[in-house]
């Protein structure tokens, strides 16, 4: 098992930034991402959509041998995390509480900021996942739903992008915030734009700690790749326009290794759920 491949999902290719800093972390593991981009996005979507989205997905996966299943996909983590586990075998971890672990080590006073997706933020998710880690914070959500678009764009440092932060963020700001978590792929390329309106603040990024932890959960299972090649095959639902030059902005190099995938259908009346697609 420990030869096969780490397998990452997110609703498109934002998640290869996760994937950027698995590999950094983990330059010997083989990994296969999933990008469904023919449904993205997931941000905008209902739960019951993404859930069953996220379940087919794994399925996808786990038909191909992977040996841990990484969310890279917020808006996925932040309501299927559970069901996913609860569904499938293999070893799980998501976006949300490795960011929430960090950010409650850098926090000083109390009043962290989160900014997502709209299903994300609405999720309370990340109210859920402080609560559970013992955090005694204040925590402030912000959807910034317009942020994703933006990013496809390529408007990265964009006059409208800047009009479009100052009013998500400026709330943020007047209430005091000290530390803010980036709870979605692609508002780490917005950085300069974010931390031009909020200053110098804690930044929280869950890619790197995802990297972190999910080193130690393999090193702990003995799932630790000793010797494989660091390939990374990408799937993607649907080669859109300009895929591959969003996608090389995630990933920080060209992407090589990638093809058109269809997924099984998730059958919800299955007795075997995720263990089982049509
Ligand atoms: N990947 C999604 C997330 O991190 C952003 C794009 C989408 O809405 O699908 O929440």
């Amino acid at each position: 098992m420990k030869h096969n491949p780490i397998g990452v999902f997110d609703s498109g290719i934002g998640g290869l930034t996760v994937v950027k800093a698995v590999k950094k972390m983990l330059p010997r593991e083989d990994i296969i991402y999933l990008g469904d981009t023919a449904r993205l996005p997931y941000g905008t979507k209902s739960v019951d959509a993404i859930i069953q989205f996220s379940i087919e997905d794994t399925q996808f996966l786990v038909d191909r041998g992977a040996k841990y299943i990484v969310i890279a996909c917020y808006s996925s983590a932040s309501v299927a995390l559970d069901v996913i586990r609860k569904e499938f075998s293999v070893p799980v971890i998501g976006v949300i509480q490795p960011g929430v672990r960090k950010a409650m080590e850098v926090a000083r006073t109390g009043k962290i900021g989160v900014i997502g997706t709209s299903l994300t933020i609405y999720s309370g998710a990340y109210e859920k996942a402080f609560k559970e880690l013992g955090a005694r914070a204040e925590i402030l959500g912000r959807a910034c739903p317009l942020f994703v678009p933006l990013v496809e764009e390529g408007w990265v440092d964009h006059a409208v992008s800047r009009m479009v932060a100052q009013d998500y963020l400026e709330p943020l700001k007047k209430d005091g915030i000290d530390t803010l978590l980036l709870g979605c792929t692609h508002y780490p390329l917005l950085m300069k734009v974010i931390r031009d309106i909020l200053g110098d603040i804690n930044y929280v990024d869950a890619s790197t700690e995802v990297g972190v932890e999910l080193a130690q959960n393999l090193r702990r299972l003995g799932l630790q790749n000793p010797d494989g090649m660091g390939s990374t095959s990408i799937y993607l639902t649907d080669l859109s326009m300009n895929f591959k030059e969003i996608g090389e902005r995630f990933l920080g190099e060209p992407m090589k290794n990638f093809s058109r995938v269809s997924l099984k259908r998730y059958d919800e009346k299955s007795s075997h759920g995720g263990k089982e697609a049509k």
